[in-house]
């Protein structure tokens, strides 16, 4: 019989091979160069790892920290990632040696760390996590080689499994009745972040969403049809950034009609769901077509209702961590695939909600009413408020544990580095 110090450290274990299998191939020349001013180096991330949870695991067990004078340079809020190539940081195998000890000592603590706070070993878990998120940006972005490339996506992954894909899923809206609805998670789910609490009540209008994300062809007749060209489908603030930013196509497309996916320049596959566009682009995209983006309690409730009968269904990914088999999560296919490759459909019918690509949402990132900060201020609450964006469903990138209906991501609007597509939506 598993207990919870065991499951907790075979998840750390199993989290930190993750971690370990990402820069596995990297030299320390690669690690420490600054890409983009948009992410981190690869190595702020690996020592920020480990002071997340030096601080995190030392104050649950009352033990000294081993490296508070880090803090404050691997604290993401005090050096945003635009300072971060410029400090003094921790060398490769120093930082590597870090993670290591503040691993030795976290292992040392389990049993008491999670007798009293296994909240804060999940949240530790859950942070390394996200971050392997991040580096797989950054691993895109710096066109480096897929860690995953020898490695075959699980069975349930590899296509064709789950019938044809519906044509034009994008543009085949689905009816959802609206009514009063519970968003956010409630005190039976373990540990979620903050900014999915407090559980809440809201009542929403009638609406309509799409069997799918948008796919690769429907962003090529956008872009046939001028889609960067006319001013008329932008908001104000999006023309003037795809003006001055001289956008014409997503993120990672190339001019000659192919893209970059992890390191590979390759054919761009009509069926699969378009990614690495900002909110800015997805609006406009909406606009073309005369509909416009889903707020996020619109998409929770799609995800987490059964819409021919307005019960709430627990979806089988439910208040569990979600399983390969659903959805295509867990970084390991390397990218979004056609809708119909798995079975991760909601008895609507609606597919990919979890996995493939981030969804943007018509949402700015605020906090629930009733909202309190925990375990930290600086999680959430200082990006509250008309700046930020919220992002749905996880992408192809995100490990199943972070992954749920009630997960919310956020970003600027104007950010593509993410594995970020679109779901479109419109009045009933
Ligand atoms: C939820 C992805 C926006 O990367 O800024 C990582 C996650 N928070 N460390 C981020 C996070 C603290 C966060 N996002
Ligand atoms: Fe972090």
């Amino acid at each position: 019989m598993s207990d919870l110090p065991q499951l907790l450290t075979e998840a750390l274990t199993e989290t930190r091979e993750r971690t370990l299998r990402l820069v596995a191939g990297l030299d320390a020349a690669t690690l420490e160069t600054v890409y983009s001013t948009l992410l981190s180096p690869l190595v702020w991330d690996l020592a920020h790892i480990a002071c997340f949870e030096d601080l995190w695991i030392s104050r649950a067990a009352g033990v000294p920290a081993l490296a508070p004078e880090l803090f404050t340079i691997y604290d993401a809020i005090e050096t945003p990632r635009s300072r971060r190539g410029e400090l003094e940081l921790l060398g490769t195998e120093e930082s590597f040696a870090h993670m290591a000890a503040v691993r030795a000592r976290t292992e040392a603590l389990i049993g008491q760390v999670a007798r009293d706070r296994s909240d804060l070993i999940e949240l530790v878990i859950c942070h390394e996590q996200q971050h392997n998120e991040t580096m797989l940006q950054l691993l895109a972005l710096a066109r480096l080689p897929n860690p995953f490339h020898q490695t075959h996506a699980p069975d349930s992954l590899a296509g064709g499994s789950g019938g044809a894909a519906p044509t034009r899923g994008a543009l085949e809206l689905v009816d959802f009745a609206g009514g009063e609805v519970t968003i956010g998670a409630g005190p039976e789910r373990g540990f979620v972040y903050d900014n999915e609490r407090p559980a809440h009540v809201r009542a929403l209008a009638p609406f309509r969403l799409a069997l799918t994300p948008a796919t690769n062809a429907d962003w090529l007749e956008f872009m046939d049809a001028g889609g960067y060209r006319r001013d008329e489908l932008w908001s104000p603030e999006g023309w003037r950034w795809c003006q001055e930013e001289q956008i014409e196509r997503p993120l990672h497309w190339t001019e000659d009609g192919r893209l970059w996916r992890l390191g590979e320049l390759v054919d761009i596959d009509p069926e699969v769901p378009v990614m690495h566009i900002s909110w800015f682009e997805a609006d406009a995209f909406a606009t073309f077509h005369g509909l416009r983006l889903p707020s996020e309690y619109e998409w929770e409730l799609a995800a987490t209702l059964d819409p021919a009968s307005g019960l709430q269904r627990p979806m089988p990914w439910g208040s569990e961590p979600v399983s390969r088999a659903w959805a295509n999560l867990d970084q390991v296919s390397g990218g979004p695939l056609a809708p119909a490759s798995f079975d991760g459909a909601t008895r609507g019918g609606l597919r990919s909600m979890i996995g493939d690509v981030w969804e943007w949402t018509s949402s700015w990132f605020e906090g629930y009413p009733g909202f309190a900060a925990y375990p930290y201020h600086e999680y959430s609450a200082p990006f509250f408020g008309e700046r930020y964006r919220v992002l749905r469903g996880g992408s192809w990138a995100t490990r199943p544990r972070v992954a749920s209906t009630t997960f919310r991501n956020w970003d600027l609007p104007q950010r593509r580095q993410i594995f970020a597509g679109v779901r479109l939506a419109g009045d009933a």
